[in-house]
């Protein structure tokens, strides 16, 4: 017979020898004080502390009451997870998963962010090379050629479009021959911004969208704003005026689909008729988003709007989804609900503040290896194995 004492000891030898703690470091591998970040709430704290006041809210905001932002995040704690055990072997645990024929390390992937120059310089830049080092697939708005050209980008990269740039056929050609020569691998159509929201921090703050397409937040030694006499300030009150062109439609994406040999998504779906309709038109796949709640609000989660869209896809193309994605287990309800990827946002942008490339790197990182331990605890191996049963409805 043994002890209590014994056996603790004898348990705290297993723990100490097995690879249960092989996350754990030794003081000595802790310099970095990147590597001491817990999260990536984390880097959101101090990139919240680098950035001006006024680029940290053009990151951080929502659109007008911020209803669906709040809901972007409340929304994951309606659905609880139901781990199962004994199933499958967890004693390693893959992560990764095959999309368009390409395999990625995780199924999260860096979605596209406007604007990264108020943030850090060369920020399109600075981001590629994260997902380069951290071989994370990255949807890009541009201007990452010459650091493709040096093969320290990401491997995997969808082009980011609105359809509106497309005057003539031509255009739609160029642009699609274009990518395919520079080794795009998709092309992500964004269809929830060809009006512009109200994001009335920004307003408040006295915003000039173009700031973030030079170097960020002008100011003055003294602090003060420093303001061009035709700088356009965000501001509400005026109906839009109408645009000199029409927007786009669905023969407009069909149109690009027919041209372009790479797999083409929607983005910004958030209904099971739209989706429905991504499947009609040919579309490669579909992704649930409601734009970082920085567009319409009062859309709810995506989290929410995805178990239908999912359903109105019925496996014919894939459902990605982005909007709020923080932790693993959030990845691994979206997975449980079907989903195919999960794109985040802020927390890549939260990384890229505060280190640079390596930041960026590190939340990807991070989001990868929570997710690989929140399967291995929810008792799954392979992202294969994650289905609806490990999760339910709070209500
Ligand atoms: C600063 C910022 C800029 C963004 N710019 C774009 C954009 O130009 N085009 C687009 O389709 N989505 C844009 N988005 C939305 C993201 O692609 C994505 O839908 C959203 O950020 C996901 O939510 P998350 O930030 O909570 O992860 C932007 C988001 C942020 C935070």
């Amino acid at each position: 017979m043994i002890n209590r004492r014994q056996a603790l000891f004898g348990f705290m030898q297993f723990v100490a020898g097995s690879s249960l703690i092989r996350a754990d470091k030794k003081f000595s591998e802790l310099n970095d004080p990147m590597l001491r970040l817990a999260n990536v709430f984390d880097f959101a704290a101090l990139a919240k502390k680098k950035l001006d006041p006024l680029a940290w809210d053009y990151l951080d905001e929502g659109s007008d009451d911020e209803v669906a932002l709040r809901d972007s995040r409340r929304a994951f704690d309606d659905i609880i997870i139901r781990p199962h055990f004994l199933d499958h072997d967890v004693s390693k645990i893959d992560t990764s998963i095959t999309l368009f024929g390409k395999k990625l390390d995780q199924p999260t992937y860096m979605t596209v962010t406007g604007g990264k120059n108020c943030l850090i310089a060369n920020g399109e830049e600075e981001a590629a090379l994260g997902a380069g080092a951290s071989n994370s697939l990255m949807i890009t708005n541009g201007g990452i050629t010459s650091t493709l050209a040096k093969g320290k980008g990401p491997k995997n990269w969808w082009q980011y479009t609105t359809a509106a740039e497309f005057r003539t056929k031509n255009q739609m050609v160029n642009f699609a021959e274009k990518l395919a020569d520079q080794g795009c691998s998709a092309i992500s159509v964004t269809v929830d911004i060809y009006q512009v929201s109200h994001r009335e921090r920004s307003i408040h703050n006295g915003f000039v969208r173009n700031w973030c397409q030079g170097n960020g937040i002008p100011r003055d030694a003294k602090g003060q704003l420093m303001y061009k006499p035709d700088d356009v300030l965000w501001t509400t009150g005026d109906v839009p005026a109408p645009r000199p062109f029409p927007t786009p439609t669905w023969d407009t994406i069909q149109r690009l689909r027919e041209i372009s040999s790479l797999p083409v998504l929607i983005k910004g779906v958030m209904t099971s008729e739209d989706t429905a309709k991504a499947v009609k038109y040919g579309m490669s796949g579909v992704i649930v988003s409601n734009h970082g709640a920085r567009q319409l609000d009062h859309t709810g989660g995506t989290i929410e709007a995805l178990p239908e869209c999912v359903q109105a896809a019925g496996g014919k193309i894939p459902v990605l989804v982005d909007g709020g994605f923080r932790r693993g287990t959030d990845i691994f309800k979206a997975i449980a609900l079907g989903a195919t990827a999960v794109g985040v946002g802020r927390p890549y942008l939260w990384g890229m503040t505060a280190f640079g490339q390596r930041g960026v790197a590190r939340v990807m990182d991070i989001l990868k290896a929570e997710l690989a331990a929140d399967m291995g605890m929810a008792g799954v191996g392979k992202i294969s194995e994650i289905d609806r049963s490990y999760v339910r409805m709070r209500k």
